[in-house]
């Protein structure tokens, strides 16, 4: 009989009975390729052939320890992770091609293996040696870590079964290739085979798997979206390329907070920690300038200061420019909408730029604020005082919120030497040394902070 055919989407995993030259599930073009599903796999076994045993069932009331956690002594990793790694645990860390997956990865096998975890590395993009030559670049050569350079999905789970490791990584998930699965490495069927075979081992061997991922140019981890769903852990490893900061941001984690980060800088000798990062970020400032304002965010449970540079120029286009780094372009639209129908600020004819230093994404409403004084700051041409941060959420009417966390954000703001917040009124202050400027509304801050409107 001839095998039935399968169309998956490259992007986003989702299958169809037909090719088409657009995935009707995320409306990505040229992405669905033909893949033979995974149950025509030569040497699958159908799980009805054997009557399944008995589940044990219990109750809500289970007592549960917490999992026993191992720190690897790499603060900020074990920061995101949570608190150290938990064995049997599967992670994922994804991240673009050549922003130091390997590099931190490599660091953190040996942080482990010299903490007294069986460690296991597996390559299957570069050769051992190429591997050792980073390995001793990094200081690493010392480290009890298992090497191999292998692809082959069934030899590295032979070996892992022989071996029962600690803690074994695959770098990268796209490379593995499963016998069992006609395809390429690299496709969705390949891919998610090989995390389901090694999730599982994860699972029955108390093994912690961390998988490594390659992000495809949209964003998401190479076509399996997939992957995500299986592993406890997802990271994901940020930084601008050409910069030397880098950020593990934990986007998902069944043991421990999501969106905790950790900060990295890339050095010669790899990855350092960068333990207070509000220092490093706003290290390049220079003098108060027009459109630069420091806003007071908080990245999972630790308060960071991060500077949102704009400008705003005359356009030559029909069309002005809207370009945003590390921010949300559609929120940026809806700042400006609300300063030109609420407060009377046109920005039709301006480009606007707008870009957060250091190569952090901050995704929190709160910095809706520090994005409209930017703005009006780089438009009126005035710098706003050297010792103010800024913060608060802008609603569609032009009112102001309190955000959350606001004793933190002050706290941070005032450990590096700031004095002044420009926040929404009723922010709880909880007895900072800073002054606050309490704005009720964004039409006050046109008016009292820049004299206009
Ligand atoms: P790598 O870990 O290979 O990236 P990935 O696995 O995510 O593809 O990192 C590659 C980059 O990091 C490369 O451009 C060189 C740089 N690098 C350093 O700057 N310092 C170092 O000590 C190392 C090992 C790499
Ligand atoms: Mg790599």
């Amino acid at each position: 009989m001839a095998k039935p055919l399968t169309f998956t989407c490259t992007a986003c995993g989702a299958t169809h009975s037909k090719w088409s030259g657009r995935c009707e599930a995320c409306g990505e073009w040229n992405t669905i390729v033909e893949e033979v599903p995974l149950s025509a796999g030569p040497a699958r076994q159908t799980l009805g052939a054997s009557r399944g045993a008995q589940i044990h069932l219990s109750d809500l009331s289970t007592e549960e320890t917490p999992p026993p956690r191992t720190g690897s002594g790499i603060g900020e990793l074990d920061r995101v992770l949570g608190g150290g790694l938990v064995p049997a645990s599967a992670i994922l860390v994804g991240g673009d091609p050549g922003i130091g997956k390997s590099t931190l990865l490599l660091q953190a096998a040996a942080s482990f293996a010299r903490k007294g975890l069986a460690s296991l590395y597996i390559s299957g993009e570069e050769a051992a040696a190429q591997v050792r030559m980073r390995a001793s670049r990094l200081g690493l050569t010392e480290a009890p870590v298992k090497l191999a350079a292998e692809t082959s999905l069934r030899d590295i789970l032979t070996t892992l079964e022989a071996e029962k490791p600690d803690l074994a990584i695959i770098d990268s998930i796209q490379t593995m290739w499963a016998d069992t699965v006609d395809s390429a490495p690299g496709s969705v069927s390949q891919v998610r085979a090989a995390a389901h075979e090694l999730t599982q081992f994860a699972k029955r061997r108390g093994t912690a798997v961390v998988l490594v991922g390659h992000v495809t140019k949209e964003g998401q981890i190479a076509g399996p979206r997939v992957v995500e769903h299986m592993v406890d852990t997802v990271l994901y490893f940020e930084g601008e390329r050409g910069h030397q900061f880098r950020i593990l941001r934990a986007v998902k984690n069944r043991f421990g907070p999501a969106d905790e980060i950790g900060v990295f800088e890339m050095t010669g000798q790899g990855l350092a920690e960068v333990s207070n990062p509000s220092a490093l970020f706003l290290s390049e400032r220079d003098q108060p300038a027009p459109g630069s304002v420091v806003f007071a965010g908080i990245e999972g449970t630790r308060p960071v200061l991060v500077e949102f540079q704009a400008l705003v120029a005359p356009t030559p286009h029909a069309q002005p420019r809207r370009t945003v780094v590390g921010w949300d372009g559609g929120r940026l639209a809806m700042i400006l909408a609300v300063l030109e129908a609420r407060c009377g600020i046109p920005f039709g004819g301006l480009d606007v730029y707008l870009n957060v230093a250091g190569g952090l994404k901050i995704g929190e409403p709160a910095a809706d604020l520090a994005v409209a004084t930017a703005l009006l700051s780089a438009r009126e041409d005035a710098a706003l005082p050297a010792d103010t941060v800024v913060f608060g959420e802008i609603s569609l009417s032009g009112a102001l919120r309190p955000v959350g966390q606001t004793e933190s954000r002050l706290k941070e703001a005032g450990k590096l030497g700031f004095s002044t917040a420009i926040a929404p009124e009723r922010s709880k202050t909880g007895g900072t040394k800073l002054t606050l400027r309490p704005m009720h509304d964004l039409t006050q801050v046109v008016g009292d902070i820049f004299g206009a409107g």
